[in-house]
């Protein structure tokens, strides 16, 4: 079993406390990575309880199952949270009591150098949480246009100045095609003038990265399909936690609950991490929580 460079959960207490979780409840995990969560999800249930965990990552699910199979209400399925509804189905259930979503990447997928998703280390461009996926990092930045690359960059990425690397890209794969994460760093070192500034560097090529990862995964496309199916399957008392990360889920989500008829914020504002986790864990700077309740 791997257990090195295992995700730190975040927001851990606020996420539990929230959820309020009770004996007999169904509780779908949509995003059960390396089991940060689950550990604690599964010690509010019994066997009255019924516990679904989902990941499209299938190293992280397969960790995860292994972990938990000592658990007779712990159940895992490689898939996107998108499809929950067809394990409710699968274990006849109607609906769900709590939800919970902690979105993004894990420590496991960044630090990995052959998953592609750091900057940090040299590795195949790929960024893709389900392997089984056609679609990689090489593929966007070889074959997309101009103005799709710059638009990924400029709304996922949030780089509202990317002329000059998407022109460096397009100028550098006429030559040969980009293939590794280095390729791409020496790409954005050649665009920006950094200053001399290392952070600056640093900051500049996580969000060149974000922003193809994003599109990589579709990760707001499966955002926005999951959110009227949470309004469909929630039962009456039903709790939803969503952590998020980026500006966009959370504009997403707002957008999504401000026009339903049946969901709400209850806390109405967004929960973060207390000082201490935001200075013990990095990765939890950016992080919002939403709590969602049925009106
Ligand atoms: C931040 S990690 C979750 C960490 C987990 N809460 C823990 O403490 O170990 C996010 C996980 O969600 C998975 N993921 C992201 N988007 C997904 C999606 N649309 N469907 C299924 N899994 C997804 C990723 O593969 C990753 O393992």
């Amino acid at each position: 079993m791997i257990e090195k460079n295992i995700h730190i959960p975040i927001m851990l207490d606020e996420v539990i406390t929230h959820l309020d979780i009770q004996k007999n409840d169904c509780i779908i995990e949509g995003t059960a990575g390396f089991g940060g969560h689950t550990n604690e999800i599964l010690k509010q249930l019994d066997k009255t309880g019924l516990y679904i965990g989902i990941d499209q990552d299938q190293t992280a699910i397969n960790h995860s199952k292994e972990k938990f199979n000592s658990s007779p209400f712990a159940n895992h399925y490689h898939d996107n949270f998108s499809n929950f509804e067809t394990y409710l189905k699968k274990h006849k259930q109607t609906n769900f009591n709590k939800f919970f979503l902690d979105l993004g990447i894990s420590s496991y997928q960044i630090d990995e150098a052959y998953r592609g998703f750091s900057h940090r280390f040299d590795g195949p461009l790929d960024m893709r949480m389900n392997t089984n996926s056609p679609i990689n990092a090489k593929t966007i930045l070889n074959t997309y246009s101009e103005e799709s690359l710059s638009n990924i960059f400029y709304y996922y990425g949030e780089l509202r100045h990317n002329k000059k690397l998407v022109e460096n890209i397009i100028h550098n794969r006429k030559k040969s095609p980009l293939e590794t994460t280095t390729d791409l760093r020496n790409i954005i070192k050649k665009s920006y003038f950094f200053h001399n500034k290392r952070s600056l560097f640093m900051k500049t090529c996580s969000q060149v990265f974000q922003a193809i990862r994003i599109e990589v995964n579709q990760e707001f496309k499966h955002i926005e399909e999951t959110l009227p199916k949470l309004e469909s399957y929630a039962s009456n008392e039903a709790i939803i936690a969503i952590l998020t990360f980026h500006s966009c889920e959370d504009r997403l989500i707002k957008k999504f609950i401000k026009q339903s008829k049946t969901l709400e914020f209850n806390p109405k504002s967004v929960i973060k991490p207390s000082k201490i986790e935001r200075t013990n864990n990095s990765r939890s700077r950016s992080a919002k929580c939403r709590i969602i309740k049925k009106k």
